[in-house]
């Protein structure tokens, strides 16, 4: 690797702050050099120092890392320490409060959507709320592998029956509490899970939604299906207990036979149970992210791996130290929140924010009043936040004394050099470097990411590979780049936070993610490599949209849009956004006889809405009585996505079966879209 900056004079680096380089764990990019040399070199060295932090009750029986990435050698798989045994929940919680005395150490502050409503919760507390939880999914028949569906909101029951599943060896399933009961149904029968906890209602900034509703709604569609495997279902008594709502504008609905609410069953448990002795590779989750296909993927993580990848990537790459308070603002419905709220944080004994709300609600300054309110110092958000706060100036963030904050950190989509600019030195006023870190549901944790106090920065790069990952970049022919080079973004080894399936599915992981090129693993992204060996990713390769950060389907949406009885054919592309950094803008070929129409318009956006939840909303809907397609009927999408940016220059047409149709296409095209 060339020391960066000397080879590439054209982009300006930001180096790290001597101060913060004092006491860093890796204070220098010549010592990142040295780790990254022997997390290569001497991976079975590296990664044994590096479990020494955990509790084993039993070791590995053979190597650390055992691999094959080559679908022509036989099935693809990922083992990290096979044989050894452990427990997640352990390690996060009892080790801390027992071997480590930070009993009374803050894990979380609470905050809630409004800002009335906050609690702190110690280690000790949090441990103890934990073993009553899991006492009580015990005794609502919950055994060790069976899968627990949790539709839950920013609340620390949240965490507490995540953490409760792995104490007792369950897999839990989160589903982002702003989906819609189709998508938690269809998430609920692929992993036949037996229970489902949930909660009355939530605030989202001044909307109330009824999650109980949603979730009696996604029952009914897993008895349609004929799938129905919940036997109970978990309620928090969130709305009723946590809001100051005078007369209740919330109905609950309630089964007799399936209900239970969560005061019932939890805060009369005991308050001890023992951990569950589980392998290394037992599963730890599942957490569904589209496919390209339209049907979600069950990411499976496992339990070893995941723990120490986490552990790691948040101490080397938040640099974190133990009076740290660290806020990442993400949901935990997503991998963000899984990897750098809850186990990452946990396993490293820090003090992390919670946040249930907005960043707009009830005011655009309420992120830096949290910032202020608890001393933040770490702070983790994505691109898509920052831009919408950018519009409101620096007024809102004048109030507030930000001078706790030594590191940012974004995820979730390329930033864009006016956003990071805007963090770097109005939120970090010029003193925070911004790690932008590169990862994926699938990876488990951070894999391309500067260090803050040994990486110097580039703008809107992911930098560099973290301990243990080797990226590559290969051509449409699979042959691997050198030096400067754009293609497709490739890893050639597991590190061991790496998912290990696609649940119930090993077909459809093979094909998804090595099947294109034999003996690499395939993120989809497409990526540039520039003269110091710093990584750009340039974004999704595939049929995929990444929306405010999230990854959405063509496919999915599409699929939505087509149950629509006026509609008979749809074809979806992504189109930038100023905040969203991608929005929806949808082609809709009507039947005979339906007509076009803004009623018709706002109907497509409502079923989009009811089958997968409002993320996925379309932002431009355009008529087109025809679609572009090559002679042998395929959707030319390249075609579609320049007419919806306005791109006139089409490049080769020559294998549309129609071209008159493009005209046509661009006179009526969406005039508000790019
Ligand atoms: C995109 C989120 C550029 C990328 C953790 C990836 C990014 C997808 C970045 C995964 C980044 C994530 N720069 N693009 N720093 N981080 N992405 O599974 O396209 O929700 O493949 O995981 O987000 O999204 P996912």
């Amino acid at each position: 690797m060339v020391i960066p900056g000397l080879q590439d004079k054209e982009v300006k680096m930001f180096y790290p702050p001597e101060e913060l380089q004092m006491d860093a764990h890796v204070p220098d990019f010549n010592s990142y050099l040295a780790m990254y040399k022997k997390s290569i070199e001497e991976p079975e060295e590296f990664w044994k120092e590096a479990v020494q932090e955990f509790y084993w009750k039993a070791s590995p029986t053979g190597q650390m890392l055992q691999y094959n990435f080559d679908v022509s050698k036989g099935q693809v798989y990922i083992k990290f320490m096979e044989g050894a045994k452990t427990n997640m929940c352990y390690n996060v919680l009892d080790r801390n409060v027992f071997d480590h005395n930070l009993g009374e150490k803050v894990a979380y502050y609470w905050e809630g959507n409004s800002p009335d409503h906050h609690m702190t919760i110690t280690y000790s507390q949090l441990l103890k709320q934990v073993c009553k939880c899991a006492n009580a999914l015990k005794q609502l028949g919950v055994k060790k592998g069976d899968r627990v569906a949790i539709y839950l909101p920013m609340i620390p029951e949240l965490v507490f029956t995540m953490l409760a599943c792995a104490r007792i060896g369950a897999v839990h399933s989160i589903v982002f509490a702003g989906f819609s009961s189709d998508s938690l149904a269809e998430r609920i029968v692929d992993a036949q899970c037996s229970v489902l906890v949930t909660a009355d209602g939530v605030y989202r900034g001044e909307k109330l939604i009824n999650l109980k509703q949603i979730s009696d709604e996604a029952l009914k569609h897993c008895h349609e299906k004929g799938s129905l495997t919940v036997q109970k279902c978990l309620v928090v008594k969130h709305y009723a207990f946590r809001t100051t709502d005078a007369c209740s504008k919330l109905q609950t609905p309630w089964n007799v036979k399936c209900d239970v609410w969560w005061d019932e069953v939890v805060d009369t448990a005991s308050e001890h149970c023992e951990p569950e002795w589980m392998d290394a590779e037992d599963p730890l989750f599942i957490l569904y992210t589209s496919g390209s296909t339209g049907k979600p993927k069950g990411v499976l993580h496992t339990i070893a791996g995941y723990l120490l990848y986490t552990f790691l990537t948040f101490k080397y790459v938040f640099d974190y130290h133990h009076n740290d308070v660290y806020w990442c603002t993400a949901d935990i419905g997503w991998i963000t929140g899984h990897s750098y709220i809850t186990y990452g944080p946990l396993a490293n004994g820090a003090t992390s924010v919670l946040f249930e709300g907005i960043p707009v609600y009830p005011h655009v300054g309420r992120l830096w009043e949290i910032i202020e309110k608890y001393r933040v110092s770490k702070f983790y958000t994505a691109p898509t936040a920052i831009r919408l706060l950018m519009k409101y100036g620096r007024e809102p963030l004048q109030k507030y004394d930000l001078s706790s904050l030594r590191v940012l950190g974004t995820v979730g989509e390329p930033i864009n050099p006016e956003a990071w600019f805007w963090y770097y030195n109005v939120v970090g006023q010029g003193r925070c470097p911004v790690v932008d870190t590169f990862w994926q549901t699938e990876t488990g944790g951070h894999v391309l990411t500067p260090l803050p106090a040994a990486t110097p920065l580039k703008p809107g790069s992911a930098t560099l590979p973290f301990f243990g990952v080797q990226p590559s970049i290969l051509n449409e022919h699979g042959e691997e780049l050198e030096g400067e080079a754009e293609g497709y973004l490739v890893f050639r080894k597991p590190w061991p936070g790496i998912m290990r399936g696609i649940y119930g599915n090993q077909e459809r992981f093979q094909n998804t993610y090595f099947k294109k090129f034999p003996g690499f693993y395939v993120t989809g992204d497409g990526c540039r490599r520039d003269k110091d060996g710093y990584y750009w990713i340039t974004g999704r390769i595939d049929d995929m949209l990444n929306v405010s950060g999230h990854l959405l389907s063509t496919a999915e949406v599409e699929a939505a849009l087509s149950e629509h009885s006026a509609v008979a054919e749809a074809a979806v592309v992504s189109c930038p956004h100023a905040v969203k950094g991608e929005c929806i803008y949808c082609f809709i070929t009507l039947k005979d006889s339906r007509e076009f129409n803004h009623t018709l318009m706002e109907e497509l956006k409502r079923k989009v809405r009811e089958k997968i939840g409002p993320i996925a909303t379309p932002d431009f809907i355009q008529n087109a009585p025809s679609l572009p397609k090559t002679r042998s009927g395929k959707i030319m999408r390249r075609v579609l996505r320049q007419i919806a940016r306005n791109e006139k220059d089409l490049g080769d047409l020559s294998t549309l079966a129609d071209p008159k149709v493009v005209e046509v296409l661009f006179s009526q095209r969406c005039q508000a879209a790019a």
